[in-house]
Order: structure tokens, then sequence, then C-alpha cells
């Protein structure tokens, strides 16, 4: 299985591709777009000096002519802190300097704070010179069928060529804080990944757990961050939505921070039912992208039917008059809102906290409709890293595919990934040493279906339950567990079943062929993709993971 997602609109198809050598001196990374087609490329690809000067040439002078140019200092995590670091950002977008200053910090004593040092050097153009030769739809400059995304990994440097999307333009997001950041990460000893930080307070105790979640794309981060409790014992408030740089204290405890400073969440979707704290975060000082327009000012799209009047008109993100009821789809899937996430209800107090908040359980997850338990935890440190370098998740195919595929997103990274993946395995298996206390590692599944296509688990705010047997787990707390091939499964007397009818049997059902089937196929991607850089301790985890489900 070799598809790529669109989801992010971050992946492509551009020249070299050396996944098995990875990261080379001398080679700089390439992500770039072509909406619309299929990749042949999984974890990144590569290209040589001179052919980058080559593509850059072709591509930057001149880009900006006519526009005026933004210089945008900007600190990814509170200014000045400890793990935070400082970019610059050159941009000829209007656009993209207003969804800066919500997504990052931007402030011109930045300049003061960074004095002489170092700092990732961010160059974005939509590649629309003027005179504009071609034709602009909606006020979008754009140049898609030149997009390039390149990043310079040891440079610390970026270069976007063509796009206005949020993941190719706001430099800070998943150029920086993912791909730029896994590097500096691997070489000063810490991790950046795609996940969400909350905090879940026990409300008779007062104690307060984190935890950080690794989902890959569209797959419910930012409606698990924002998550209202269905049961009642637990105060969940949100650090971050996308993105923790994570990393060991003095004392061993791995600390997060969220280095963004807004939220740019998936619209479609969200109401005042699933997810009503987004709803208010977003009411003001936001900017909506590929959404529908109401007759009299608002925002709209797929999900928000109930929320306004049914005979309003209504403007297609494509420009077009349309109704509700009316053929056709009102906002882009991907359409997204950016809001500061300190207009965020349930924002936790600590979330610019400079060091960071103690994580206690690391959970992985994606969509799988079928042979994923609700949850399980791994074995131990090296079993959940091999669970999460295995993590796969169902697509909403590209064109070319009749029907959903379920692809890979190791570490939920796929997109994201910076360096050679197998170097990056290792890196996660080397943080398991003194005095590093590495917490519990789960895996989740919410989109379980039975036999007709029907969700076996409701979700969102009963997510909670899941979370409080995983938080019970992480106190150490005994009998509410059972040992199976692919990890612990919770006892159906111990979890929190109050109010809720379900196919317990079905949703925790571990089917033998299908898991054999699932480690046979992980290990060929492996192979395939990451070859002889996996490193030895991946593959022993996955040899005795096959004999116990061989021993079934
Ligand atoms: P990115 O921002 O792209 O990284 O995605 P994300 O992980 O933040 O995903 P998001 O929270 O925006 O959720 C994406 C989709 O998953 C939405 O359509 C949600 O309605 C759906 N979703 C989220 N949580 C659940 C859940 O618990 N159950 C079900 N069935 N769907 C969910
Ligand atoms: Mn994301
Ligand atoms: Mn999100």
């Amino acid at each position: 299985m070799r598809t790529a997602s669109c989801v992010e609109l971050t992946l492509l198809m551009l020249l070299e591709w050396r996944l098995r050598h990875g990261y080379q001196q001398k080679k700089s990374m390439i992500q770039s777009l072509m909406l619309g087609k299929v990749s042949k490329v999984f974890l990144g690809q590569w290209i040589s000096e001179p052919e980058m000067e080559k593509e850059m040439n072709d591509r930057y002078p001149g880009c900006m002519a006519g526009r005026t140019m933004f210089v945008i200092p900007f600190s990814m995590g509170p200014i000045g802190g400890p793990i935070s670091k400082i970019g610059v950002q050159l941009t000829d977008s209007n656009y993209v300097l207003l969804c800066m200053k919500i997504m990052t910090r931007v402030s011109p004593h930045l300049w003061e704070t960074l004095g002489d040092n170092d700092f990732v050097k961010c160059v974005h153009s939509v590649g629309c010179p003027r005179p504009v030769k071609r034709k602009v739809m909606n006020h979008w400059p754009c140049n898609p069928e030149r997009i390039m995304i390149a990043h310079r990994p040891e440079q610390r440097e970026i270069m976007s060529y063509g796009s206005g999307y949020g993941g190719n333009s706001l430099l800070g997001k998943k150029c920086f804080a993912l791909r730029i950041a896994s590097v500096i990460a691997r070489d000063e000893g810490w991790l950046a990944e795609h996940m969400l930080i909350m905090g879940l307070q026990n409300e008779k105790t007062g104690e307060e757990k984190f935890i950080c979640a690794a989902f890959p794309s569209a797959c419910g981060k930012t409606n698990l961050a924002m998550l209202e409790p269905s049961i009642p014992g637990y105060k969940v408030r949100v650090v971050g939505d996308d993105i923790a740089w994570l990393k060991f204290d003095r004392e061993g405890t791995l600390r997060a921070i969220n280095p963004e400073a807004g939220f740019f969440g998936v619209a479609p979707g969200t109401n005042f039912k699933t997810n009503p704290n987004a709803m208010k975060t977003f009411q003001k000082n936001s900017i909506f992208t590929n959404v529908a327009e109401t007759a009299d000012g608002g925002f709209f799209w797929e999900g928000m039917e109930d929320e306004v009047d049914k005979n309003m008109a209504i403007t297609t993100w494509l420009n077009q008059k349309w109704h509700i009821g009316a053929p056709g789809k009102a906002a882009h899937p991907n359409s997204r809102f950016t809001a500061p996430a300190s207009q965020c209800p349930i924002i936790h107090p600590d979330w610019e906290k400079p060091e960071g908040v103690p994580i206690s359980a690391i959970i992985f997850g994606g969509r799988r409709p079928t042979g994923v338990p609700l949850v399980f935890e791994t074995f131990s440190w090296e079993h959940g890293v091999m669970v999460g370098a295995c993590v796969k998740s169902e697509a909403t195919a590209a064109a070319e595919f009749k029907g959903k595929v379920i692809m890979h997103d190791p570490m939920a990274m796929r997109p994201f990934m910076g360096y050679n993946f197998g170097n990056y395995l290792q890196h996660w298996l080397n943080l398991n040493a003194k005095p590093h206390k590495v917490p519990k590692i789960f895996h989740v599944n919410w989109f379980r279906v039975d036999s007709e296509g029907s969700f076996l688990w409701p979700g969102f705010g009963d997510n909670i339950r899941v979370l409080d047997w995983v938080l019970r787990r992480c106190a150490g707390e005994q009998g509410i567990a059972e040992k199976s091939a692919i990890g612990y499964i919770p006892t159906k007397e111990s979890f929190n079943l109050t109010n809720i009818d379900l196919k317990w049997d079905e949703l925790f059902s571990l089917p033998k062929p299908y898991w054999l089937d699932d480690i046979r196929e992980s290990r060929r991607f492996l192979e395939d993709q990451v070859g002889t850089d996996v490193p030895k301790t991946i593959w022993k985890e996955i040899e005795d993971q096959e004999k116990r489900i061989q021993a079934m």
C-alpha cells in the first residue's frame, strides 16, 4: 500500500526519493504538493544540493515582484522558554502574516531575545509575481503546478513556494515544529511529535495527570484534546491540539510543551454538539479558510446544518450560491479554522509554562474499521515504539482509488518526518535510559465498526472512559487488565460502562487471522520502506508479537 493522503495537503511527488538512505549530508528534503495525484513515496523525498539549487533558481528570482514582503519574527513555544525556538519568516502573503500572528508568538521584542543566536530561516512565496499572468481564483494567489516545499534540515532552513495552504505556508507549524524540529530534537535528545497534550484532573482528589496522543491527520486529536466528559470525575483541559515538543527534565520526568499559540483545526463536523469548546474558541479574532459563508456574514460548513436558519442563503467555498439540502458540499472537507488558543474556554492555566507539563502516558491511534480493539496497553517502552511504528489509518481514498484504503502512518508522522525513519525509531528507543522515567504507551481506536458499518464505540465525550482506564493503569491499579497477544486489554468489570450500551466482545475481539496478517504486513512495510535501518530491537518486538499471535 503506497498512497498519499490529501488530508494534510503536504505530500507530493517530485524528483528523487531516497528513504532507505534517508537524510544524507548535503541533501535537502522536499515536501511538495500536487493535488489529486497519488504519491509513490512514503516518508519524505530527498534531492541533492545542485539539483535543489536548480529548482530554486527556477522559482525564486523575482517571485515576490510587485507584492509586499512581510518579515515575521516568531517564537515556537513561550518567548525565551528553555524548550522554545525562534524563527523568522519572509512571506508575500498577507493571509500568512495574519495566520502566523495567531498560530505562533509574533513580537518585535523577539529581536532582543534572539540577539546573535541562531534561528530557523523560513522563506515563503505564493509564486505569483505582479503583473499577474495567471488567472487568480477567489483572491487566492498561488502557483499549484510549481509548488515546492523544501527543507534543509542541517541548515535549519525552509523554502516554500507556490502554496498558500496552512501546512505549506504557515512555516512555524509542520515545516518547523515537526520536520526541522524533529532533526533538532534528534541532535539535542528530545522529541518533536504530531501529538495533542491534555490535562485530566481528578475532581475528587484534585490530582492532575497529563497525556499526549499521536493520531494521524483528521483522526481526532483536536476533538480529544477539547473533550467534554460524558461521565463525572474529571476536569479536562487542553494544552495543545496538534504538536508536542517533549523533553526529559533533570529528574527524568518527560515534559511537553505546545510550541504553537493557536488551533488550526478541521472545520467540517465541528459544531456545538461535537466540539463546543472549539466553537467557543473561534467566535472572534479567527480566520476561516475554504469554508462557506452565510448571507449575514457568518461561517458555515458540513455539520452546522442544525445551527443556522434552514433558508439561509449560503455561498460555498468555491463562491457559488448554495443552500442546506442542495447537492454538493458547502465547505472543502479539509477547510480549517485558525483561532488563538488563549480564547479556548478550557485552555489549561499552565499551557504556556516554559518548562512544560509532566507526561504520564503516550497514546497512539488511528482509524481502524476492523480488528483493532478500543484500547490496549503496550508491554514496555520498546513494544510501544514498535506499536507506534506500525500505526495505520483509514484514509479518504485519493481519486485513483475506489473505496477506502488503510495506510501506514508511522508514529502519525508520515508526512512530517525530518530524517531517516530507522534512525528516528532508534532515537525513541535510546530515550529509555537512566534517569529517564519513560511513560506507559497505549493504543486506541475510536473507529471500529460492526458488520453493518456502524461505529461500535460512541467516541467523543465517551472517550473519557478510555482515558479513565489509561490513568488508572498509569497509577498502577491491578486487576483491571488482562494480558493478550498484542498488549493488556481492559477487563469489562473494571471499565466504566455507566449509561452506555456496548457490544463489548465485538469491540475487544482479537481475530487471530487479522492479527497474523497485520504483523506480517507491518514487517513487509518496514522491510520495504526502511530496510536495514530498522533497529534490531524493533525486529525483536515484531518477532515476539508474531510468536504471541501464533500461540493465540
Ligand atoms: P489534524 O488537525 O489534521 O491533525 O487532525 P485531528 O487529529 O485534530 O482530527 P480532528 O479532531 O479534527 O477530527 C477529525 C475527524 O474525526 C472529524 O470529522 C471528527 O468528527 C472525527 N472524530 C473525532 N473524534 C472522534 C471520535 O471519538 N469518534 C468518531 N467516530 N469520530 C471522531
Ligand atoms: Mn495535524
Ligand atoms: Mn487538529
